[in-house]
């Protein structure tokens, strides 16, 4: 049992990659027995999504791709960005077919510095996953004021606490939605050729 982290903040000193590291932490605090790949857009972003050097055939892809094959289940961490999803994440999902990522169990961590974060929530659950069915749980996280939480083992006040107690839920949640859908994955039921995208 694997989970895939994405950060998909591209920004150096990212806040969105404190967070998915925190959840990595409490990931294998709380499940010891799923192990966990993070996979960070920091310095490190995707060259855009094209059929030839820049594509699901490029060396960069090469790594995280056979981690998220492995992986039955998905965190996106995604800030707020112009009240959007960030364009290196949006780019990340192209990457993303059935191959890697259908029906599998995806949680959505959206990350503000203010008290923003539920438009990329919004946006993630209407797009980016008609053709790959990816599976969003009903449950996801919105991490506000960001630079206040996940800074340490303790928590240091009243919301620090709430949202590490809300994550633990969420991943709790996600670790039996990706057990749930293992069979449906491993059954007759799926025919991508014959219905190769979503309508
Ligand atoms: C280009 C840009 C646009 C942003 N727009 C928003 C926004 O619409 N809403 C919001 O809550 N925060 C916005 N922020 C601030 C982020 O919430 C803040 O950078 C936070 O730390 C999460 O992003 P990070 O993971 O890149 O650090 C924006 C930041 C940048 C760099």
């Amino acid at each position: 049992m694997k989970t895939f982290i994405i950060n998909g903040s591209h920004r150096k000193e990212a806040e969105s990659l404190k967070t998915a590291k925190f959840i990595q932490q409490t990931l294998s605090a709380i499940l010891p027995e799923r192990e966990t790949y993070l996979f960070s857009l920091s310095e490190n972003p995707l060259s855009l999504w094209d059929e030839t050097q820049g594509g699901p055939n490029s060396e960069q892809w090469e790594e995280p791709s056979r981690h998220l094959k492995q992986s039955d289940s998905l965190i996106v961490v995604c800030p707020e960005w112009n009240g959007m999803v960030t364009s290196g994440l949006k780019n990340f999902l192209h990457f993303c077919g059935t191959d890697l990522v259908g029906h599998k169990a995806g949680y959505i961590v959206t990350v503000s510095a203010s008290d923003n974060g539920a438009y990329p929530v919004a946006e993630l659950r209407m797009n980016g996953t008609k053709n790959s069915r990816l599976c969003w749980i009903p449950e996801h996280l919105i991490v506000r004021q960001v630079s206040e939480v996940f800074n340490g083992p303790e928590a240091t006040g009243k919301s620090d606490t709430y949202l590490r107690q809300r994550l633990e839920y969420g991943l709790r949640i996600l670790d039996a939605y990706a057990k749930a859908l293992t069979p449906i994955r491993d059954g007759n039921l799926i025919d991508h050729e014959a219905f190769p995208n979503g309508m």
